[in-house]
């Protein structure tokens, strides 16, 4: 919501992809993902959305994908050109696809460099790396710390609380 903007497509709440004030539907937009991360940079052949509805404004306009446990689920993009969210920071802080230099006038992701900080950039990713569910993961402990003094009655307390 910030500098970064991340959060006009990535809509904040649910991070999902979908649009707010419903969360039912998903956007799609033309951020212009290159084919290799390596120069000179090619768009990705791969025309996207028009497949489906052979719409010209469609044409490589991929769905706005859930970034919530995205630090678990690289590599990144439709074609996974991207192997850690450091390059996927990098490519948004230079403005996508466009500009990297590619020819992508209908590029709906603006192509003005963010110009994040390298401090910047390391909070963003923590921020992303936050989106990771442990539910899973996490073991809840099933007593409480004890106490020196073995009398006390708060050696019985039960973790969770008691009515
Ligand atoms: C103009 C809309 C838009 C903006 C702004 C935007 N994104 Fe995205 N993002 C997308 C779309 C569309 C995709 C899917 C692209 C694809 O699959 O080729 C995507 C994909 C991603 C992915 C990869 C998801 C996956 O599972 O492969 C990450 C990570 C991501 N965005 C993070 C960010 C961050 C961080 C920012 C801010 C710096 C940002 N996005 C800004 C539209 C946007």
């Amino acid at each position: 919501m910030g500098k970064a903007k991340c959060g006009h497509c990535h809509f904040a709440g649910l991070f999902n992809g979908t649009t707010p004030p419903q969360y039912r539907e998903s956007e799609f937009d033309i951020i212009g993902v290159p084919s290799t991360n390596k120069r000179p940079y090619k768009l990705d052949g791969d025309l996207g959305r028009y497949n489906v509805f052979k719409n010209d404004e469609l044409k490589y306009a991929f769905k706005t994908t859930t970034v919530r446990n995205i630090a678990v689920t690289a590599p990144y993009m439709h074609n996974g050109v991207y192997k850690t969210l450091q390059e996927v920071v990098d490519f948004y802080d230079k403005g996508g696809g466009a500009g990297l230099g590619i020819h992508l006038p209908d590029q709906t992701l603006p192509d003005d460099k963010l110009k994040l900080t390298k401090d910047e950039k390391k909070k963003l990713i923590l921020f992303l790396q936050s989106l990771t569910d442990t539910s899973a993961v996490v073991h809840f402990s099933g007593q409480l710390p004890a106490i020196d003094n073995s009398a006390s009655p708060l050696n019985k307390r039960i973790a969770g609380g008691t009515d």
